[in-house]
């Protein structure tokens, strides 16, 4: 059989009995019921060690001579990264959490040779107090529906056997010969798929524009450039299943009649890049990319492109001038990139995430798809739901879904018993919705009326500890820092954005400030050349609408009340709670607090610099915070 592959692949796979043929026996040399350890080796399970757990693992496996009996697979991010490592035994899930390489003599032993649970491994739920063994049972993951990410946690990445195995580039030969390129748009338009980069817009009809525009060059683009901050679900994909990805591209081309593809992914990402560039030397190797893909005639090939290090290299035509190797900065759209992109031809660009809907919906069929989701937004939609919350991670879940469900049901609610106060969606642009609003469905329309929007999924959690004015300034700075300057209502809006809010959260505000930050909200979102700027006032309109009596504090009052802004704030020392123990005056990092032991301590007003780390260690609750 090895020498049947072996053959098949020597001529490289020319034809669609070639593809299942493979499959078939990739199938026949592996046994489901095999024992399969899958430890999570994603970028965020790298950086909690995962790297020496699969080095243990190896050790030990080769130590007891198990690797007959025992398959070691290192895969993508699970999603649960806050527990990481993470590992699976499989076929039974039993789900392992933050193990460490010397817990891996005991799960050999004990699970995989005895079938034993290891308790103190196991995730315990923070609502209820239970230890929970199989992966599908952790209420984290029971309520996704893991359409897109969930072959993560089963896949080697660099292995394009697993992919093959599961049914992968099924959807590409289908497209190329039982489809024609009409069908396989219309298929897409059919599903409802909208972008899932940011703007939402229906994936089939910009594939049906770029088709219909007439040019002998035509790219494909996947954008992987994701920097909004806290997002990663991109990375996760492109990271733990390359070839999803890939063939959606393939499909594209095919579509659009393309054959040249660019994956321009963030320089950050050196795991994903790595990933990507495996799976394209493997699809090349295959067949299934390059010169007469699958035998049917049609060429594609694809480059990886590192991006230029800017958040707005992710803003489609400033990718695109970045690709033609110049600075990454937006231009004027006076035509559609579809029609006129990359070095002014016609250009397909989609998200990670839109891109690796496109083999099932194909596979699946547009009617199958579109029954998951609302009458507006179809699918699912996969969110790095972040912040003050029990439970953080990547989560796919249908659209529709309430923000309720998302942060008590998946998120396991918030943590140390604070109460719940917003959920800031959509990225840095994206708005701050507050708790009467919990029951909204998810989706591209409902988050709009909010104030906020979809993006490319962010979502941040934020407790009654959060101060909505602080909010607001950080995402300002944060986009003033990255608004390439081209134009003067975002340059200098921003600019002036800031200026308002910092002067609002030192107590230095007026309330004719709050018009002042309405007007430029106005002029930034009728007047930025592109969409960073038009939609930069989104953070600050939220919290004005929302949250308002905030902002009227901190300018009336002279008071934060979050307590977070540190020019409204004062550090005191309640004598009668006071106990001597120099914890607080040890740990200022400016020598403000006096006492002797078993002293009332003081601290000197004029030298504290309100850092709070006398009221972070003071065990007696004697340091007020006002
Ligand atoms: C400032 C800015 C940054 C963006 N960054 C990204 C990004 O990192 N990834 C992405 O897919 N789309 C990003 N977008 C959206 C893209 O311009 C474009 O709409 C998207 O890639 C199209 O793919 P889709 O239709 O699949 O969503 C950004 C937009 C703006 C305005
Ligand atoms: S990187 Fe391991 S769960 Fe995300």
């Amino acid at each position: 059989m090895v020498e049947q592959v072996r053959k098949l692949l020597e001529k490289r796979l020319s034809n669609v009995t070639d593809l299942e043929d493979i499959r078939q026996s990739i199938l026949q040399r592996r046994d489901p019921n095999k024992l399969c350890i899958s430890v999570c080796a994603g970028t965020g399970c790298r950086a909690s060690g995962a790297e020496a757990v699969v080095d243990a693992f190896m050790d030990e496996i080769e130590r007891r001579e198990l690797q007959i009996n025992v398959e070691l697979k290192e895969t993508g991010c699970h999603g649960f990264c806050e527990r990481g490592p993470v590992v699976v035994i499989r076929p039974k899930r039993v789900f392992y959490q933050r193990v460490k390489p010397e817990d891996i003599p005991e799960i050999i032993s004990e699970t995989i040779l005895n079938g034993n649970i290891i308790e103190r491994l196991l995730y315990v739920d923070p609502v209820t107090n239970e230890k929970i063994v199989y992966e599908p049972d952790v209420p984290f993951y029971k309520r996704q529906t893991r359409t897109i990410f969930g072959a993560n946690g089963e896949i080697d990445p660099t292995n394009i056997e697993d992919y093959i195995a599961m049914g992968g580039y099924s959807a590409l030969s289908k497209a190329l010969f039982q489809m024609s390129p009409e069908d396989v748009i219309g298929e897409v338009k059919r599903s409802g798929l909208r972008g899932r980069g940011g703007g939402g817009f229906p994936t089939g009809r910009k594939w049906e524009s770029c088709r219909d525009t007439k040019g002998d060059t035509k790219y494909v683009i996947c954008n992987a450039d994701e920097g909004d901050p806290g997002a990663y679900q991109d990375r996760s994909l492109l990271e733990g299943n390359p070839h999803s990805v890939l063939e959606g591209m393939v499909i594209g081309a095919h579509a659009i009649g393309s054959h040249e593809g660019y994956i321009y992914v963030r320089n950050e990402y050196p795991l994903a890049v790595r990933h990507a560039r495996i799976a394209l030397e493997q699809a090349m190797d295959y067949g299934l990319l390059g010169e007469d893909i699958l035998g049917s005639g049609f060429d594609f090939t694809v480059t990886i492109n590192k991006g230029g290090g800017a958040f707005v290299c992710g803003e489609s035509s400033a990718l695109m001038t970045s690709l033609e190797g110049k600075i990454g900065e937006p231009r004027a759209k006076y035509t559609h990139m579809s029609e006129k992109g990359l070095w002014d031809s016609p250009s397909l660009l989609n998200n990670v995430k839109t891109w690796a809907n496109v083999p099932l919906i194909i596979n699946k069929g547009a009617e199958w798809y579109s029954q998951i989701g609302t009458a507006g937004s179809k699918g699912t939609m996969i969110f790095s739901l972040v912040g003050k919350i029990n439970n953080t991670g990547l989560v796919e879940v249908p659209m529709g879904i309430t923000l309720r469900e998302m942060i008590y049901d998946i998120g396991g609610g918030i943590p140390n018993g604070k109460k719940f106060k917003a959920v800031q969606t959509g990225g840095p642009s994206g708005g701050c919705i507050p708790e009467q609003h919990l029951d909204t469905p998810v989706d591209y329309d409902e988050l709009n009326k909010l104030g906020s929007m979809m993006g490319s999924g962010g979502m941040i959690v934020m407790d009654e500890d959060t101060c909505m004015v602080d909010i607001a300034k950080y995402f300002i700075d944060f986009l003033k820092g990255e608004s390439c300057g081209k134009c003067i209502p975002c340059r200098e809006g921003l600019t002036r954005m800031s200026e308002v809010l910092n002067k609002i959260a030192q107590g230095k505000g007026k309330r004719e400030d709050l018009g002042i930050l309405e007007d430029l909200a106005g002029i930034l979102s009728d007047g930025a050349l592109c969409a960073l700027g038009r939609t930069a006032a989104n953070p600050v309109l939220s919290t004005l609408h929302y949250f308002r009596d905030e902002y009227i504090a901190h300018i009336d009052e002279k008071r934060c009340p979050a307590g977070v802004c540190r020019e409204l704030i004062q550090y005191s020392i309640d004598p009668e709670r006071c106990e001597g123990c120099l914890r607080c005056l040890r740990a200022c990092p400016t020598s403000a607090i006096s006492g002797e032991k078993r002293q009332l301590h003081t601290i000197n007003q004029g030298m504290c610099i309100k850092c709070g780390a006398c009221y972070d260690v003071c065990k007696f609750n004697a340091v007020v915070k006002q």
